[in-house]
């Protein structure tokens, strides 16, 4: 006879229930999974065997076979391992639940002596149980206290086979789960030692780095060497506002697929710095493989994905962004279906303006011939121009400045005005889905974004002016807006669009 149980398949962020079927019939000592499962799941018969045997119980002999239905989705990772074994214990009457199964789920890797090992991806697993109505899951310890983070869905923490066996056949009470207080753990956050005030001078920059953490908007930073750009992008979580409890748990989910959740920390805290090397994939950097893994735009959802030395970045790989940047979800389409991760990151790219660095600077000579200036520029495709919002130069700082004692303002002092921005914009979204003034659609800027007589006409006349593309348009509307909710004014006024407009990029 065959028992059937529940486990869950994890397939890019989302999870589907996979149901777990076991049968033994007479014949040759042999053992088969059937149902899609990679190479992970068919090594799990030997796992599985050896668990068996060392948790105190029988393998089943004869002929045994474990299915994992439905056969058209397919089935990746170790997680199965328990599942697989609970399955075969009950068809082959060994052991005897007390309670109802078919509300629960099972999920873990078996360890040879029987232990269960963590496994990716449960925070997605819980959601969809909570969805599905699932009312238990049976998981690897380990895992417990990210699982603990929804509410609705009862949680067992297991730590071997056997202690798993007596839970079911209440010989023994499921263990207590100390439970993460999210609130708490979200409002202390250690920023680490930088501080936007180790910077002398660079004002302007500071400012708008400081519309970028508002608003969420994309800026790319040119300058010489070593006048503080990647010292100054570094620098900016410590202006970032904090996360709020959606956007901790979409992190969550994100980093627990791809296994990057340490136990001790299973949940987002900080909003992530994601600083991928110019010799970077096009998959390392948009995700993908044969079973899709989030790539660094993903991991940088919410946070900020630093690209240094941007024309350094092979141009193909960039012109992936170009899609996420726009849309805010990266689509990897395989032969088995398309995955779909969030991709809503602040890109900051820092660049010098030529091979040797000094085009921009006024006061030493630039070595590069004016073919070498277009070719290095060119490197940088327009279309991705296009959707950096702020363009700045970061010059060389003054010695006097960065000798001198003057007073700059902290990190703390800057994320008060950028977290009071935040909160105009999550009371201006509340009923939609999005967070910040750069998620906008052009909808919801025409109706969050009214200008009057006077600012349509400087507007319209930088259009034709600059030759700006709608899409610039939109952009620098959006960007006005969080300059006004940064003074906390109701109304865009001239001097916002005026100020946006001048981080557009100098053009002939
Ligand atoms: N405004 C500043 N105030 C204080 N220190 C600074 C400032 N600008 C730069 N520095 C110091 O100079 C070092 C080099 O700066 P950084 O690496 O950020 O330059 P860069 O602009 O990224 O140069 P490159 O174009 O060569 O990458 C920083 O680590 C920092 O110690
Ligand atoms: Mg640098």
């Amino acid at each position: 006879m065959a028992e059937k149980i529940f486990s869950s398949a994890v397939i890019g962020l989302n999870c589907e229930p996979v149901e777990v079927e076991a049968d033994v019939s007479s014949g040759m000592p042999h053992f088969i999974v059937v149902g899609l499962p990679d190479t992970a799941v068919q090594e799990s018969r030997e796992r599985v065997r050896s668990a068996i045997k060392n948790s105190g119980f029988k393998f089943p002999r004869g002929r045994v076979a474990a299915n994992l239905a439905p056969a058209d989705i397919k089935k990746a990772g170790p997680s199965y391992d328990l599942p697989i074994a609970v399955s075969l214990l009950l068809t082959s009457r060994q052991i005897f639940p007390r309670s109802d199964l078919s509300k629960s789920l099972f999920i873990g890797e078996l360890a040879l002596n029987g232990q269960l090992r963590g496994v990716n991806g449960i925070l997605s697993i819980v959601l969809m149980a909570r969805e599905k109505e699932f009312k238990t899951i049976y998981l690897p310890a380990i895992n417990a206290r990210e699982a603990s983070l929804i509410d609705e869905v009862e949680i067992v923490p297991v730590t071997t086979l056997a202690e798993l066996v007596q839970i079911l056949q209440q010989e023994k009470k499921s263990p207590e789960i100390e439970k993460l207080d999210f609130v708490s753990e979200l409002e202390n956050i250690d920023y680490g030692s930088s501080d936007m005030s180790h910077i002398k001078g660079q004002e302007q920059v500071k400012r708008a780095l400081e519309i970028v953490a508002a608003g969420a908007h994309n800026i790319l930073m040119g300058g010489p060497p070593g006048s503080g750009k990647t010292f100054l992008a570094r620098t900016l979580p410590t202006i970032l506002p904090k996360l709020n409890i959606e956007e901790s748990l979409e992190i969550t989910r994100i980093y627990s697929v791809a296994g990057l959740l340490p136990s001790s920390q299973p949940i987002a805290k900080k909003r992530p710095f994601r600083n991928p090397h110019h010799t970077a994939s096009g998959v390392a950097l948009v995700g993908g493989g044969t079973w899709p893994k989030p790539g660094e735009i993903s991991l940088a959802h919410r946070g900020i994905l630093f690209l240094d030395e941007f024309p350094e970045f092979d141009r193909r790989v960039l012109e992936n962004l170009r899609q996420p940047l726009e849309d805010g979800i990266v689509s990897i389409s395989r032969a088995s279906g398309t995955v779909e991760f969030p991709a809503k990151f602040i890109l900051v790219a820092a660049q010098n303006p030529c091979p040797c660095g000094y085009a921009s600077d006024p006061e030493r000579n630039c070595t590069c011939s004016p073919m070498q200036i277009m070719n290095y520029q060119k490197k940088i495709s327009g279309p991705l121009l296009d959707r950096i919002d702020l363009h700045v130069e970061v010059p060389r700082v003054d010695f006097e400045k960065l000798v001198g004692e003057s007073k700059q303002e902290s990190s703390k002092e800057i994320r008060v005005r950028v977290e009071g921005a935040r909160k105009i914009q999550n009371e201006r979204f509340k009923k939609f889905d999005i967070f910040t003034n750069s998620e906008m659609s052009s909808e919801q800027v025409k109706e969050f974004c009214p200008l009057d007589e006077s600012t349509k006409e400087l507007i319209r006349s930088a259009v034709s002016q600059l030759h700006l593309s709608a899409r610039s348009y939109y952009r620098i509307l959006k960007l006005a807006r969080t300059i006004a909710d940064l003074g906390k004014n109701k109304d865009i006024k001239s001097e916002h669009v005026a100020e946006a407009l001048q981080y557009r990029p100098r053009i002939e």
